[in-house]
């Protein structure tokens, strides 16, 4: 399925490229031979019915899952994820459908949690005491800054409403990705502001460089924002197209099987 024209990559230096990924799960074939690319600063969308492999790809470029089989590589040297700490180590952060944040915690915690800051103390490594307050500091400045309103930092996050939950997720990728954001559904949960928010985090994320992977079924939300659609099918790619060069019927039309999917423009190499 590595193959030509419109399902290739187009050649230049991509941030992660993979071929032909596969996973099963018993008798079910989540992944088959499914290819991927993320070029440098872009806003990649990925689409595609329940079921047809989504998460399953992402899970993959991100460490929860070990392909079966598949290359993949970063700026060009292949890696073997082992579990979602490598892909966090090599800069790739990410937001999972299933909720990224820890409820019992409150958004200080969350946004930490893991790389929980430490004042230098005279005890070493072992005693040294979390600086809360300079987490709490930076916590807040990054709610701001990402235009998140809730009551306080120390709330708990099971306290807040679903689409303050997956604002906290997002602010916490935002935040520490070096290399990749990746996105599940990002807005499935979210009112229209809340929405429109995350959109905006993602542009300036895009601003700042990084380049972003975007799951979701939102099309005129796919259309707003991403640079290159991939469009998942059955396990694989079945076309990677340009919103610019495509339209939303035709790129329903390819992901539910209603149109083949060589009947689309050929990306242009040149934008
Ligand atoms: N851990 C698992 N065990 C067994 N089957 C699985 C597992 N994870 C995924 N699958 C199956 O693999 C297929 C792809 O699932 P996946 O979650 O990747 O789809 P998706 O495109 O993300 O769907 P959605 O749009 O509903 O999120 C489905 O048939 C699913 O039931
Ligand atoms: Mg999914």
């Amino acid at each position: 399925m590595s193959g030509d024209g419109p399902m290739s990559g187009d050649g230049g230096a991509a941030v992660i490229e993979a071929r032909g990924l596969t996973k099963h799960y018993g008798q079910v074939i989540a992944m088959d031979d499914c290819d991927f690319d993320l070029r440098p600063g872009e806003i990649l969308a990925v689409i595609g019915d329940n079921g047809a492999g989504k998460s399953t790809l992402i899970k993959s470029l991100t460490g929860a899952v070990v392909p079966d089989s598949g290359t993949m590589r970063l700026d060009g040297e292949v890696v073997q994820f082992r579990s979602p700490l490598d892909a966090r180590r090599a800069g790739i952060e990410t937001v999972y459908q299933e909720l990224g944040v820890a409820p019992a915690l409150d958004i200080t915690q969350n946004l930490f949690l893991g790389r929980e800051q430490r004042r230098p103390g005279l005890l070493g490594t072992v005693f040294r005491k979390l600086d809360k307050p300079a987490m709490r500091r930076e916590a807040a400045q990054q709610m701001v800054d990402l235009g998140i309103r809730v009551q306080s930092i120390r709330q708990q996050v099971e306290t807040l409403s679903g689409g303050q939950r997956q604002a906290v997720a997002v602010a916490r990728v935002a935040a520490w990705a070096t290399r990749v954001v990746v996105m599940d559904e990002p807005t499935a949960a979210l009112g229209v502001r809340e929405t429109n928010q995350v959109l905006d985090l993602i542009l300036r994320v895009r601003e700042n460089g990084l380049p972003v992977v975007l799951i979701s079924h939102n099309m005129p939300n796919v259309f707003q924002v991403a640079d290159r659609i991939h469009i998942h099918r059955l396990g694989r790619r079945v076309a990677l197209v340009q919103p610019r060069t495509t339209s939303m019927e035709e790129v329903v039309a390819v992901m539910t099987g209603a149109r083949p999917p060589d009947t689309l423009a050929p990306l242009d190499p040149t934008s």
